[in-house]
């Protein structure tokens, strides 16, 4: 009997201790649930207002392409996709030869990625540097080799090799900055800049970038100025700039490809600065040097107005201005393209059919409405894939010795011409004589550079963190 009540009593006291085992769990379990419902009608409403903002920045740019277009439309699909239409009857003059057919009269555009690419373009550094190479897994072995032709070997592993062709254009750190100048012309070579006279107004920006062999000169001067900044030249082009540069010994040259002895062996003799382009697809058709100028452009300026872009319905066939027409490639994509880049407020389009209108820019996205609609894109990219900010894509990390300043470039293998030019006057800017707004963005990005692994994404970066105190 004593011996049962003992299993009784043993008994009863888990039973208690399982009711109250299993209510807290309960509430527990309630609880979970109601916080979840909570924090997930939080979500859904930061959703909801996300959408909202993309959604109605989607009609702000329907109505920009529709105002500035020339006869292209925005069909909108969602708050991020949308179609870009040309009129019905459009002539599509430019036939591929390799898809045997005519260019599209409609292209599909994903503005929140379009958006984010070209937001993210003004942070970066769009040079090669010898911190890149030094801080890039491969950077001197794999790499470097791929920026410079009859190299004799597809590996770098004597570095002194490399360094023997590149040390001539290879600065140690960025010689530019994002937001360096206010504003900046990019002029390309259409030969409808003889419609017009922009030459003026062209030479009235804080830079000017060019093209290849564009001229400048007296003969040009009304419809495409004599400012010369930065010219960005295929590797072609390299070769032949004596005769172009004519005396402009500040012009920056900025190669977009690849260097070899010929190219060097010329910039020993001007006095210009010689940079190569970071950020290019290697190994892959050259794709309109146009896209590459904004995007060199955007890397220093505030605002790229463009110029010399074969941009106006009509298109016949592919002119320049100082030539006989080419052949042409891509001009209504192009265009497309151009339009939809105006329209979110990374470039503002020059060409004759639009210099009769006043130059109004109310109906472009403002800097603010263009902010907001980037911080939504963000955010949903953000809610698919985690671990972005704005240091997210940063794949590599280099940091910089602040007591040990690399050599200015070219300083290896110094001929007189180079050595008494001003090639080294953007390497050793003091940090005081930069513009207001490229000091505080120094600032607000903690000294940090921004390069491309390669292409045109940018969901893999180099970045490279300089010391605050070694500049200021
Ligand atoms: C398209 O081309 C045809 C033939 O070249 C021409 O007759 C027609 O006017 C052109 N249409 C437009 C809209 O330019
Ligand atoms: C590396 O290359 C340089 C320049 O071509 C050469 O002088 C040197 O001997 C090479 N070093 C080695 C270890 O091969
Ligand atoms: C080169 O520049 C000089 C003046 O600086 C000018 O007289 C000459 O015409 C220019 N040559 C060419 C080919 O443009
Ligand atoms: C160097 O730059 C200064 C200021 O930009 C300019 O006045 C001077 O002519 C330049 N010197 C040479 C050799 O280009
Ligand atoms: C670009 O730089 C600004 C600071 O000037 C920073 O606030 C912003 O987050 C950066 N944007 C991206 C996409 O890196």
């Amino acid at each position: 009997m004593r011996h049962q009540k003992q299993l009784l009593n043993t008994n009863r006291r888990p039973t208690i201790l399982y009711l109250v085992f299993a209510v807290s769990i309960f509430s527990l379990f309630l609880f979970a649930i109601q916080s979840s419902f909570f924090s997930g009608s939080i979500n859904s409403h930061r959703n909801a207002e996300t959408i909202r903002i993309l959604s109605q920045f989607q009609s702000n740019l329907q109505q920009c392409v529709a105002n500035r277009g020339l006869g292209l439309t925005a069909h909108i699909v969602d708050h991020c996709k949308l179609i870009l239409k040309y009129p019905e009857g459009t002539n599509s003059t430019w036939y591929n030869a390799q898809f045997k057919k005519f260019e599209p009269l409609e292209y599909n555009y994903d503005m929140c990625e379009t958006l984010l690419l070209w937001e993210q373009y003004r942070n970066m550094t769009t040079v090669l540097t010898r911190e890149y190479l030094d801080v890039r897994p491969d950077g001197w072995v794999h790499y470097a080799p791929l920026r410079i032709a009859q190299l004799g070997t597809k590996k770098c592993h004597n570095k002194t090799l490399c360094e023997e062709q590149l040390n001539i254009l290879l600065p140690a750190k960025p010689p530019f900055r994002p937001r360096q100048f206010r504003t900046c012309a990019v002029v390309g070579n259409s030969g409808d800049l003889l419609k017009t006279e922009f030459g003026k107004e062209i030479d009235s920006h804080d830079a000017v970038f060019r093209d290849n062999e564009a001229p400048v000169n007296e003969k040009y001067a009304k419809y495409v100025g004599l400012k010369r900044d930065f010219r960005l030249v295929v590797r072609g082009a390299a070769r032949n700039m004596v005769p172009i540069l004519n005396g402009s010994d500040n012009e920056v040259l900025i190669i977009k490809s690849v260097t070899h002895r010929e190219i060097n062996a010329v910039i020993k003799t001007i006095p210009n600065p010689v940079y190569l382009f970071q950020g290019i697809v290697l190994r892959r058709g050259a794709k309109g040097t146009g896209m590459k100028s904004i995007e060199l452009a955007l890397s220093m300026c505030d605002i790229v107005d463009m110029y010399g872009f074969t941009v106006d319905p009509g298109y016949t066939e592919w002119t320049r201005y100082f030539s006989d027409p080419r052949k042409g490639h891509n001009p209504l994509q192009g265009r497309a393209y151009y339009q939809l880049l105006e329209c979110l407020g990374v470039i503002r389009i020059h060409s004759p059919m639009r210099s009769a209108r006043r130059q109004d820019w109310s109906d472009v996205p403002s800097r603010e409405m263009i902010s907001q609609a980037h911080a939504a894109a963000f955010r949903l990219k953000k809610s698919q894939a985690s671990d972005i900010g704005q240091f997210g894509n940063c794949k590599v990390w280099g940091h910089v010795n602040p007591d040990k300043s690399g050599p200015i470039s070219g300083t290896s293998d110094m001929s007189d011409v180079r050595k008494f030019s001003n090639y080294s006057k953007w390497e050793v800017m003091p940090f005081k004589s930069l513009r207001k707004e490229a000091q505080n963005h120094y600032m607000q990005m903690q000294g940090v550079s921004l390069y491309k692994m390669d292409g045109n994404k940018l969901d893999d970066l180099v970045c490279v963190r300089h010391s605050l105190k070694s500049e200021v």
